[in-house]
């Protein structure tokens, strides 16, 4: 048996992280979460870069280490290409065509959407895969798709919001009842305390297996203003079963659109992939398709849900298999598609 290292490289968004796979198993997996976005309140694209450019070294070395790896045994590097912030992605692409120009082994990039999803082919034990094809529901701070996926390499996008992406409703939402950023973790432990049927918000009507979801930011503006006018406390008082109510209603919009791509695509395996599937309340909506529905359903580690470079290490591990290299002049692009 061959021994492939891969290091692999995220940089798309706010996370800058690195990751060591040794075939296909995780050796090493670091992410370093920017604090500095906390005080304004979502991503400042230009404030991302910088502290990119200052991580990148620190945390690759610090996966290496952990890793127990040497720059040396590498097979190759892998790195996000997109789809994310162009000054983001820039600093983790430039960076991994250096060191793997410098170490004269191949660049292999990656789509992180796709790596989302295969996020669930990482070796671990007690883990299964789902055979191919299935259908995967990548929900994130940036995205709302529902894909088809053929194989590793051939994916069909069935459907995608059409506006924001679910993530951002759980942080607009959550900016709104002042749960700072990102908000959906905080939503998630407060629902847990509250009544989900308390208040009530209309889905919004979006035919086909598509998503909306500014609608519904607006509808839960609206409803706390009015609120708030009658009772300055409101908030306050009832926060617990207003993230309920959100959380609720958002479970209720991604479900339905899952239960109808099953139905259209006669498919029953299906995993969830991207930072919102960490939600507890989609994680059980989920497991609660098994029974209800006859889902066989696959929920990655919560480590491989918000970004992380394991999942784009085992889309560099299984494209390094297939000698699928990138060129050294291939570009971040960000607005890769799937
Ligand atoms: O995949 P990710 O880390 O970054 C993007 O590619 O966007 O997703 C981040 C998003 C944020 O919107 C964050 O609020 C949301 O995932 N998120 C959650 C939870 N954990 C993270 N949303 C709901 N419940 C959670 N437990
Ligand atoms: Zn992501």
């Amino acid at each position: 048996l061959q021994n492939i290292y891969i290091l692999a490289i995220e940089s798309s968004c706010d996370d800058t992280a690195a990751a060591v796979m040794h075939n296909g198993k995780v050796l090493s997996n670091i992410v370093s979460s920017q604090k500095i976005h906390e005080e304004y309140g979502g991503v400042v694209p230009e404030l991302a870069s910088r502290a990119h450019q200052q991580n990148i070294v620190p945390v690759v070395d610090q996966a290496l280490k952990k890793a127990g790896v040497n720059k040396s045994q590498l097979s190759a590097i892998a790195f996000t290409r997109g789809p994310g912030l162009m000054g983001s992605l820039l600093v983790g692409t430039s960076f991994a065509k250096s060191l793997a120009y410098g170490l004269g082994i191949p660049l292999i990039d990656v789509n992180h959407m796709q790596a989302h999803i295969l996020a669930h082919f990482i070796e671990e034990d007690d883990f299964e895969k789902p055979p191919f094809p299935f259908l995967a529901m990548t929900i994130s701070g940036g995205h709302t798709q529902i894909v088809k996926v053929n194989s590793y390499s051939e994916m069909d996008v069935i459907g995608e919001t059409i506006d924001d992406a679910v993530g951002e409703a759980f942080d607009k939402s959550g900016k709104l009842l002042g749960l700072g950023y990102p908000a959906g973790p905080a939503i998630d432990k407060l629902a847990k305390l509250g009544n989900p049927k308390t208040f009530k918000f209309t889905k919004p009507k979006v035919s086909g297996l598509n998503f909306s979801f500014s609608g519904l930011k607006t509808a839960i503006l609206y409803f706390i203003q009015k609120q708030v006018k009658a009772n300055p406390n409101f908030v306050e008082e009832n926060l617990n079963d207003i993230c309920a109510s959100i959380q609720y209603t958002i479970i209720g919009i991604l479900i339905d659109k899952l239960k109808l791509a099953s139905k259209e695509t006669g498919l029953k395996h299906i995993a969830i992939g991207g930072g919102v599937s960490a939600n507890t309340g989609i994680r059980q909506a989920l497991r609660d398709g098994e029974h209800k529905f006859g889902w066989i359903t696959y929920i990655p580690k919560f480590e491989y849900t918000t970004d992380n470079a394991a999942m784009i290490a085992i889309v560099g591990h299984l494209k390094y298999l297939d000698g699928a290299y990138a060129e050294q002049n291939v570009m971040a692009s960000s607005r890769l598609k799937i």
